[in-house]
């Protein structure tokens, strides 16, 4: 018997939201066909993919870094004889600067965009067979999905990503989001179920659904019969979703968190700003005052819901007035979680030429205001819970021996001394202590909870 080819080696970096990390996962789906194997180190790797983002400055600098840091390693490597590494760069920055890439750093051997990433096999051969066509960075998510079958999907353990909606069409000024992903766009109740059925067969108990807009999800129904279809799925017991806006929270949705018992009590629901003002500017198409009745009406349909949200502080023209606003709609909301940036100027998009951009000194010192209520909020909620029998998901091992993690219904880290056949399972924690990012909670009994 001769021994099977050796497998390539894979390394794919994923930055940026959830949707990248589906998408790297898909990546891996496609190239595995081709004999690609995951590595997870760039070092000794056949193919490396930087699956990148583009929302802050910060975010698409780190990109260039690393593919400086890259080339180094592909011709040292090349210099000891050794084979050859090929650099492809995907997601939102390749969506963004395309070719600029590759004048930029001409190390990298293809650029693929977030919906033409099915096409990475062809691309590669090219590239190998050293013909042009090293770009491809079209707006066609129906193709991509076409050919990315669910029956290709692999899960990689008992949570998992699952994307329904791309793109978005809102075009806050600020965000670069409807460029790099182009316009809102869904895919089929019947393919999503397929997926989320496979996921389930692999032994997946809870999936996220995801969509930069993903409550605007345009399937019939909308997302909430959505929801409602896949939590007859046997095996998947939790269903979550991200990234919701506020104008897109509809009726039927509220409903579904106070109806549907998979549907996890987490929302996470970006408000941005707290001053009229701003969110004009920003064109937000919410006010603090739609945003914060929205929030009663979720909490009646679903009291003990767990709210995150994303702010932006420092977007031009924002005085110490409107700060004080966003803080006190947050001190009015009480968030369970929060994430919080500076403005970022970004190229191309209205903000960046706004009139009034806010010094950076002014923008920190802001931002550390906020992040100081923040903390204390994501603290005393996470205190709320010791005494608490929560059921808790377990996922993977913990830290030290014997412990495991998993999270809470409330999307919490959750770490207990369990056994490792208890990964895959809901049982029930009492929580014993708070940190400010997870939980500790004291096996009660090994009685599996069944959602
Ligand atoms: N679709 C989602 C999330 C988009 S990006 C939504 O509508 O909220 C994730 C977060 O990044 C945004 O919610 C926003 O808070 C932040 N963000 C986007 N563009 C930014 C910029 N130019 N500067 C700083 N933060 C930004
Ligand atoms: Fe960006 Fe606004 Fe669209 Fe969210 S809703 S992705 S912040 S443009
Ligand atoms: Fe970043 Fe693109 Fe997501 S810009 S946040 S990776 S949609």
């Amino acid at each position: 018997m001769s021994d099977p080819a050796p497998a390539k080696r894979l390394f794919i970096k994923t930055y940026g939201c959830q949707m990248n990390v589906y998408d790297s996962e898909r990546m891996a789906d496609v190239l595995s066909p081709l004999g690609y194997a995951i590595t997870d180190t760039p070092e000794g790797a056949d193919l490396v993919v930087l699956n990148t983002c583009h929302i802050r400055e910060k975010a698409t600098e780190k990109v260039y870094s690393e593919l400086g840091k890259l080339k180094e390693m592909r011709d040292e490597r090349l210099a000891d004889g050794g084979s050859r590494m090929t650099i492809a760069v995907a997601g939102c920055v390749a969506q963004a600067e395309g070719e600029e890439i590759m004048r930029r750093q001409p190390a990298v051997d293809l650029v693929v965009g977030p919906q033409a990433y099915h096409q990475l096999p062809e691309l590669i051969a090219r590239t190998h067979r050293a013909r042009g066509e090293r770009l491809s960075a079209d707006f066609a998510p129906e193709e991509k999905f076409d050919a990315l079958a669910p029956a290709g999907r692999r899960a990689t353990g008992v949570t998992a990503f699952l994307t329904v909606q791309e793109g978005c069409d809102k075009f806050c000024t600020f965000c670069v989001v409807p460029y790099t992903r182009g316009g809102e766009w869904s895919r089929s109740p019947e393919t999503i179920e397929a997926e989320a059925r496979e996921l389930a067969a692999q032994g997946v108990r809870e999936v996220t659904l995801l969509g930069q807009n993903v409550n605007a999800y345009a399937g019939e129904g909308g997302l909430a019969a959505l929801v409602r279809r896949l939590a007859r799925i046997p095996g998947l017991d939790r269903i979550r979703y991200t990234t919701s806006h506020p104008c897109d929270m509809d009726d039927s949705l509220i409903a579904a968190h106070a109806e549907v018992e998979a549907l996890m009590p987490y929302l996470h629901l970006p408000v941005q700003s707290g001053s009229d003002r701003i969110l004009k500017a920003m064109n937000r198409s919410h006010t603090a005052q739609s945003y914060i009745r929205l929030i009663e009406k979720i909490r009646t349909a679903r009291p003990d819901i767990a709210l995150s949200g994303d702010f932006i502080v420092g977007f031009p023209g924002e005085r110490d007035s409107d700060f004080e606003a966003t803080l006190s709609l947050v001190r009015e909301v009480g968030y369970a979680a929060a994430f919080s940036f500076k403005y970022s100027r970004r190229p191309g998009t209205p903000a960046s030429a706004m009139p009034g951009q806010v010094d950076e000194a002014v923008k920190t010192e802001r931002l550390a205001r906020l992040n100081g209520v923040l903390d204390e909020q994501a603290r005393s909620f996470n205190t709320s819970q010791i005494g608490r029998v929560l059921p808790v998901l377990f996922e993977r091992p913990g830290r030290n021996p014997g412990q495991l993690i998993g999270r809470s219904p409330y999307l919490q880290a959750v770490h207990a001394t369990a056994p490792d056949h208890l990964i895959g399972q809901i049982v029930s924690l009492r929580i014993e202590s708070a940190a400010r990012m997870s939980l500790a909670g004291e096996l009660i009994s090994e009685d599996l909870v069944s959602a």
